[in-house]
């Protein structure tokens, strides 16, 4: 038997790459070559080539390029072996045998059932659409009508009706399937007095995977009492339909991407956001069913798009699995963004009361995945809470979120948000660093006993203010990596301001909820008249750290302006200006 790469030969040979493309997209000749749209990025002008002689294609527009086969496959968003099978077919050659005759046996029967499964399904699915056009499903479609879907919209997605338990076995068998059959891939349900409809007097939703099969079934009850045994029945696990290795509209997303190139895909909850996303004219939404995002949806999401728009219901979206989702995505190599749909409504009720543009605008808003995490951290830890108990006892756990979540990051994006978590928490750049590369995300208040030079200068000068020292001056907030000095520096410098003393035994009230050790670095330092040159020449020398480290912290955050726009030249100018100060601080 021929092997698989003579087969792969044999495809090309009989699967002409411009008869196959040609199939699929509109083909103008073009001197030697044949020219297109590209299907693969929105374009409007042709810049998709197809080149006859060496059997290849290559947009010029995009850079996307390859043979028949890769043409298939990113166009069909399939595998490269489903590829094959779709090439194989159309050129009327078998598929590869498998070594073992029994193994083939088994392959071909497991095959032979799948065919019968999709059949089943498909005939059902043409049953229910029947039955939503008939008499009987007048009340699906005013339901229909009521939520404000029109025809187009009903048909572009096989919306149907069922009508009662019995006929569509009814159906079924007249169509000279096996009961056991439609048992399995979950369109009937086994009952002592015979297989039923589980689906009864439900709207259906017909589920089709990637290849625009029908898969699965879901049904939205549309009275009171099948409300009540769930709003939703949905198909359970067949050899055909996982719910959790699935997403609803796949199908749709797909073809949308072959007529217009999708930039992102917006996955949301339901199955009726989808639906009235579609409406609104957002084609590329796509349900996860209500579960948390699995990696077998991730790879589905990204055969479609590389940018994912995370849109779920309001309270969902904090949850933990659900952020786990959102990592799932991550990992797989997707770029994540988080909408937020205010007042808890989800995209079909928010479309409806405020219109397309108010949605593409959240879509506009959306956050970038470590944003939205911090956002979330920071709901839970609240760093800017106007209360300093609250504050001081959130610090710490929101640092320690942050490393986890910067510890995520690759280098680049790591460097970014460093610099934002450090102004954010007036811990300094240099801490969180130290942190990541010890891979150590233990935070507790910074030991007091062993105080960097840095840290040492900030109580010291701090502590001469407070004491009224004649020569201590304060012009500028050094970088604070508690909530202590934080706090403490925001009422010195308001004092200087303010052109007030300020007193020592303001301490406690406006940095009531520090550890014993902290009051201590700030009393118990000598200020007796005897010290005070010494502390004097100290101050001074203080102040320069403090200084020193400003500079370096903006040096840092410049350092990484340039990496971003390597060719503006004032940057460069700046930096070494910069550089400058710091040399002459040493
Ligand atoms: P929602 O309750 O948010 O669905 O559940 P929805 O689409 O907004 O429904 P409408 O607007 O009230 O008609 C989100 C998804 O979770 C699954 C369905 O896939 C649903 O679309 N779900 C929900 C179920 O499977 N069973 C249920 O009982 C409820
Ligand atoms: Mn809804």
């Amino acid at each position: 038997m021929a092997d698989w790469s003579d087969f792969i030969q044999q495809i090309k040979r009989q699967n002409d790459i411009v008869d196959v493309i040609g199939g699929y997209l509109e083909l103008r000749r073009s001197g030697a070559n044949f020219m297109a749209r590209c299907p693969f990025h929105g374009e409007k002008t042709p810049s998709f080539n197809v080149n006859r002689n060496l059997q290849i294609f290559k947009c010029f527009g995009c850079g996307e390029s390859g043979d028949v086969i890769k043409f298939v496959e990113k166009y069909e968003s399939c595998t490269f072996v489903e590829a094959c099978e779709i090439l194989a077919k159309r050129a009327g050659i078998p598929m590869p045998e498998n070594s073992s005759n029994r193994e083939d046996k088994e392959l071909k029967e497991r095959k032979k059932k799948r065919e019968t499964y999709l059949a089943i399904c498909r005939d059902a699915a043409r049953f229910y659409y029947r039955a939503y056009y008939s008499e009987v499903g007048s009340v699906a479609r005013s339901y229909v009508a009521k939520r404000g879907f029109d025809e187009a919209t009903v048909k572009r997605f096989g919306i149907g009706y069922s009508p009662d338990v019995r006929s569509l076995p009814q159906f079924l068998r007249s169509k000279g399937y096996d009961m056991a059959d439609c048992v399995k891939c979950g369109v009937l349900q086994a009952n002592p007095k015979g297989e039923i409809d589980a689906l009864a007097g439900r709207l259906i939703i017909p589920i089709f995977n990637m290849q625009s099969q029908v898969i699965a079934f879901g049904g939205r009850g549309l009275d009171d009492y099948t409300i009540s045994r769930g709003k939703y029945k949905n198909t359970a696990e067949t050899p055909l339909f996982t719910k959790k290795d699935n997403l609803f509209a796949v199908n749709i997303a797909k073809e949308q991407k072959q007529q217009t190139a999708l930039r992102y895909l917006v996955v949301v909850e339901g199955y009726m956001d989808v639906i009235a996303m579609y409406q609104a004219g957002f084609k590329g939404a796509v349900a996860s069913m209500g579960t948390s995002l699995t990696e077998q949806q991730a790879k589905w999401l990204s055969r479609l798009s590389d940018t994912v728009y995370i849109c779920y219901d309001g309270d969902a979206a904090g949850q933990k699995a659900t952020v786990r989702g959102m990592d799932i995505l991550d990992r797989a190599g997707l770029e994540v963004r988080v909408m937020t749909v205010p007042e808890k409504l989800d995209p079909d009720e928010y479309i409806k009361k405020y219109g397309a543009e108010a949605f593409e605008q959240l879509i506009e808003q959306a956050m970038p995945l470590p944003d939205y995490k911090l956002q979330l951290l920071e709901r839970t830890f609240p760093i800017d809470s106007p209360d300093p108990a609250k504050r001081n006892n959130a610090l710490p756990k929101y640092v320690k979120g942050a490393l986890t979540m910067l510890k995520s990051l690759d280098d680049v994006a790591q460097a970014r948000y460093i610099t934002a978590v450090s102004v954010k928490t007036g811990y300094s750049e240099d801490y969180f660093r130290r942190k990541l590369s010890e891979g150590d995300t233990d935070v507790t208040e910074v030991a007091q006993t062993q105080l960097s030079p840095d840290e040492k200068a900030k109580y010291f000068v701090a502590s001469c203010l407070l004491h009224g020292e004649p020569y201590a001056t304060l012009d500028e907030k050094p970088i604070c990596n508690t909530a202590f000095l934080s706090d403490l520096y925001d009422y010195l410098l308001q004092c200087s301001a303010q052109g007030q003393k300020p007193a020592a035994d303001m301490l406690y009230t406006v940095c009531p909820n520090a550890s014993a050790e902290q009051y201590a670095q700030i009393l118990d330092v000598d200020m007796s008249k005897a010290r005070r040159p010494v502390n004097e020449r100290y101050f001074g020398e203080c102040k320069r750290l403090i200084h020193a480290e400003k500079l370096r912290f903006k040096r840092d955050r410049l350092t990484q302006k340039i990496k971003e726009n390597p060719s503006d030249s004032s940057l460069l100018t700046e930096l070494a200006e910069l550089s400058k100060k710091i040399n002459d601080l040493r």
